[in-house]
């Protein structure tokens, strides 16, 4: 039996808990959602009005130069290289992830066609996150090739000299479950398909050693686990080995190798520097860089190694206070118990025709009502019972800025709202715009 005593115990050994003071969080407020949008560290105000009043207000133009507006994606880039396995001068900060999913999927494309002609298909999974689904729909029709959808068990069988590229992200954002990705990478590799990595769930949240695991293709996005702000840039990494092959097809001024030579011809620049197109959301960026700074001060308290073994331990303990106290009101586990399968998110399930009236499962107007009582989480909808997918209730743990005794609470606002039945209240189930 796990106690509230228990949960502060946890809390007062935690080497990571003064990190939590980099960020302003809301009183009152148990923010379970950083796998959504991240928290706002306490810096990015500061940084904002600088940007403003003094970078654009008083430096105008002449701040491309003074305050290094021009090297800031490469800068950013460098800063965070090590957190997923890379080098400096490998990965820049840029448009979104949706953009630079199409970049690299383009180039493997042109890559694939060149190198072997007749494989024709990419293959991804059923439960992908939508928009990489249709960035690969839209590459897929450019390239006169087969987007074909798998479940996760069928992904190792499906490796076969057909596919060109294997186009997965590798922690799923409505199961959490996470893929190996070293193993999937080397069995794709031994016939001769291209990776692409998406890690909108991964960067900053798990371990990931892109290098190590030998991957090709890499993109992901800052303002999750990055705390880089709403919107802000994403981005986007090729291995060094293919450096003068990959293909840019958004061949715009910023990923020229002269830009400033105004000359007709597009000539790419060397390395990842191509991967830029145009000018870059400034302001956005630079407030980026304030939520990498935590990350330079996690690093300093352990690192990913630290963060990985509060994120575990978070989501463990939630999954145990679930099953202590929320038996018997329907909700299921959609992530994985293997750590090793297991990212920075715990989704519940819940069976279909709980919701009032029997008309749905009743997830969302949870969610709602803990909102409605500060837990914030979020919701992400099933297939309405009609194949695998269940409603889900959505907690993400950000060991910077998460604790134990928070986890406590949070499941016991759970208990309260399912025990009272407070989440059937109408105010909890008119649908919003964003879920
Ligand atoms: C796996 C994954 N890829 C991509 C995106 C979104 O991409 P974009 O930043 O282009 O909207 C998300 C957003 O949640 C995501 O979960």
């Amino acid at each position: 039996m796990i106690t509230l005593q228990d949960c502060r115990a946890l809390d007062a050994k935690d080497a990571l808990r003064s990190l939590r003071a980099h960020f302003a969080l809301p009183e009152g407020v148990i923010y379970l959602d950083g796998n959504s949008l991240g928290a706002s560290p306490k810096a990015a105000a500061a940084r904002a009005a600088r940007v403003v009043q003094q970078e654009w207000g008083q430096g105008l133009i002449r701040s491309w130069n003074d305050a290094g507006w021009i090297t800031l994606p490469t800068r950013l880039g460098d800063q965070f290289a090590p957190w997923i396995g890379v080098d400096a001068g490998e990965l820049v900060f840029t448009d979104t992830t949706s953009i630079n999913l199409y970049k690299v999927l383009t180039a493997a494309a042109r890559m694939a066609r060149e190198d072997a002609p007749g494989r024709t298909k990419i293959i991804s999974e059923r439960s992908n996150f939508p928009t990489d689904l249709y960035i690969a729909q839209s590459v897929c029709q450019e390239y006169g090739l087969e987007l074909v959808l798998l479940e996760p068990e069928e992904i190792a069988g499906a490796l076969t000299e057909e596919v060109a590229i294997s186009m997965l992200t590798h922690v799923n954002y409505r199961t959490g479950a996470m893929h190996d990705m070293a193993a999937l990478t080397a069995a794709a590799h031994a016939r001769g398909i291209l990776c692409v990595w998406d890690l909108c769930h991964s960067a900053g949240a798990v371990p990931v050693d892109l290098k190590g695991a030998n991957a090709d293709f890499a993109v992901g996005c800052s303002y999750k686990y990055l705390n880089g702000g709403p919107g802000a840039p994403a981005f986007v990494w090729a291995h060094p080995r293919l450096i003068n092959r990959f293909w840019q097809p958004l061949s715009g001024w910023f990923g020229h190798e002269k830009p400033f030579e105004f000359v007709p011809d597009y000539r790419p620049a060397q390395g990842i520097g191509r991967y830029l197109c145009g000018t870059q959301p400034l302001i956005s960026m630079s407030l980026l860089e304030c939520g990498l700074d935590v990350f330079t001060e996690a690093g300093k308290l352990g690192g990913m190694a630290a963060l990985r073994e509060k994120s575990l331990a978070l989501t463990d303990l939630f999954i145990a206070l679930v099953e202590q106290r929320c038996a018997g009101h329907g909700l299921g586990l959609a992530t994985p118990r293997a750590h090793e399968q297991r990212g920075s998110q715990v989704c519940l399930t819940r069976e279909e025709g709980l919701g009032v009236e029997g008309r749905n499962s009743g997830a969302y107007a949870i969610i709602q009502a803990l909102i409605a009582r500060g837990v914030i989480g979020d919701f992400r909808k099933g297939d309405g019972g009609t194949g695998r997918h269940k409603d889900i209730l959505r907690f993400g743990f950000t060991p910077l800025y998460v604790g134990f005794e928070d986890v406590w609470n949070a499941v016991e606002h759970l208990r309260q709202v399912l025990e009272s039945g407070e989440w059937q209240g109408p105010q909890f189930n008119q649908v919003n715009p964003v879920t």
